[in-house]
């Protein structure tokens, strides 16, 4: 029987010689950190995103709370969709912030304009603590429409904002790619993600002072190049190593194809959805998306996992969702704006699936998952 798979490691035979060979030069150099290709891949992403400054690091959790540390957000409040991963609250938790939960719009997964305002509202009549920003989440690499009138509301009451850019290597919407919409940014390049060096992350800043502190977090609080034994800021010892910048850039240098080819795939599946009459989180208003999720409402009345085994029955194994179960009904997370209602959240983070959508994936086999949906969800 067929089967069409959620994940794909996208690495041709020729790439894992180069691979190879270059490690081998990289293990021989003795330099394993912060070596040429370290240099090289940052150089290339800040590229490729269009930004001055990219700072690597050993994950997109890391490179998050980092970026939250550097803007200071300890005593503060900042807004964060309850329909994220784990990590993304954890960052604020972690660099000392209280995270304060935005609910979420069945047509994009992400909050609204309106949602953000009224959770400032909501908070400003219980708490004290000042509201510093808003780290927002592109899910499943979708960028909403409304996020740049939100950077502009943000800007203009003095709050910041961050991307979480986890799910949206290479998404753009108005000219201008994820990394690079707001105040600064957070990728991910876990080895499910659209593009991957096995483990790690990367800040994204058009700014020089967080460019400064961002090198120092990740290097046990070490400022400047010549740095001798001298520790400024309460650091990590948190750098992507050489050959997984190596990794890196390998993939980066195919990111366009890999994305082209998910493009693809997400147009034939969803020709068959829009057929059928089915719904789902649509990309047609950016210039280009990552297409890491494809996120498919399953139809009232019907239950998530019934669908799921019956789609894998017939060998389309879906991933896990975006987010099946929303951060504020994580037990880790008890306590975590206790009392408040996610009503969008509670209602559709259960009543989706993301059907397998990767740069492995043939067009015959997008066909054959569009069928399949169209099968068991009419
Ligand atoms: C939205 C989001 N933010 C942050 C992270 C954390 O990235 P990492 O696993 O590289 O630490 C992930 C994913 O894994 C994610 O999906």
């Amino acid at each position: 029987m067929r089967q069409v798979k959620p994940f794909y490691f996208d690495i041709t035979d020729d790439e894992i010689v180069y691979f190879q060979q270059e490690s081998a030069k990289i293990l021989r150099s003795a330099t394993l950190i912060l070596g040429e290709y370290t240099t090289k891949f940052e150089q290339a992403f800040a590229e490729y995103i269009g930004v001055k400054h990219a700072i690597s690091c050993n994950s997109g959790s890391t490179a998050l709370e980092f970026l939250l540390r550097i803007k200071k957000i300890e005593g503060t409040a900042v807004l964060v969709p309850t329909n994220t991963n784990f990590a993304t609250v954890a960052a604020i938790i972690r660099a000392g912030g209280e995270a304060r939960y935005l609910d979420m719009d069945k047509k994009t997964f992400a909050p609204t304009l309106a949602m953000v305002q009224e959770a400032i509202k909501r908070h400003q009549a219980k708490s004290k603590t000042p509201v510093s920003g808003v780290l927002w989440v592109h899910i499943g690499g979708v960028v909403s429409p409304e996020f740049l009138e939100v950077v502009r509301y943000c800007r203009k009451h003095g709050l910041f904002v961050m991307e979480d850019a986890a799910h949206a290597h290479g998404s753009q919407i108005k000219g201008v790619k994820s990394g690079n919409l707001a105040d600064a940014a957070a990728f991910s390049f876990f080895p499910t993600k659209v593009m991957t060096t096995c483990e790690g992350g990367i800040i994204t800043t058009n700014n020089d002072e967080e460019e400064y502190l961002a090198r120092s977090f990740r290097n046990q609080g070490k400022r400047g190049v010549n740095f001798g034994g001298l520790h400024h800021d309460f650091g990590n010892s948190s750098r992507i190593t050489e050959p997984g910048a190596l990794l890196g850039l390998i993939q980066l240098k195919k990111l366009p194809q890999m994305l082209a080819r998910r493009q693809r795939g997400y147009e034939i599946i969803t020709k068959a959805l829009d057929k059928a009459g089915l719904s789902y989180v649509s990309t047609a208003h950016m210039d280009a998306a990552s297409q890491y999720k494809l996120i498919v409402h399953v139809p009232e009345g019907r239950h998530t996992d019934d669908l799921k085994k019956k789609l894998s029955g017939d060998g389309v194994l879906c991933g896990g969702g975006v987010y099946d179960l929303p951060c504020h009904k994580q037990p880790v997370f008890e306590g975590v704006c206790s009392g408040e209602s996610y009503p969008g959240a509670d209602r559709w983070c259960p009543n989706h699936l993301c059907p397998p959508l990767t740069s492995g994936m043939t067009e015959d086999d997008a066909r054959y998952v569009g069928e399949t949906l169209v099968k068991h969800l009419v």
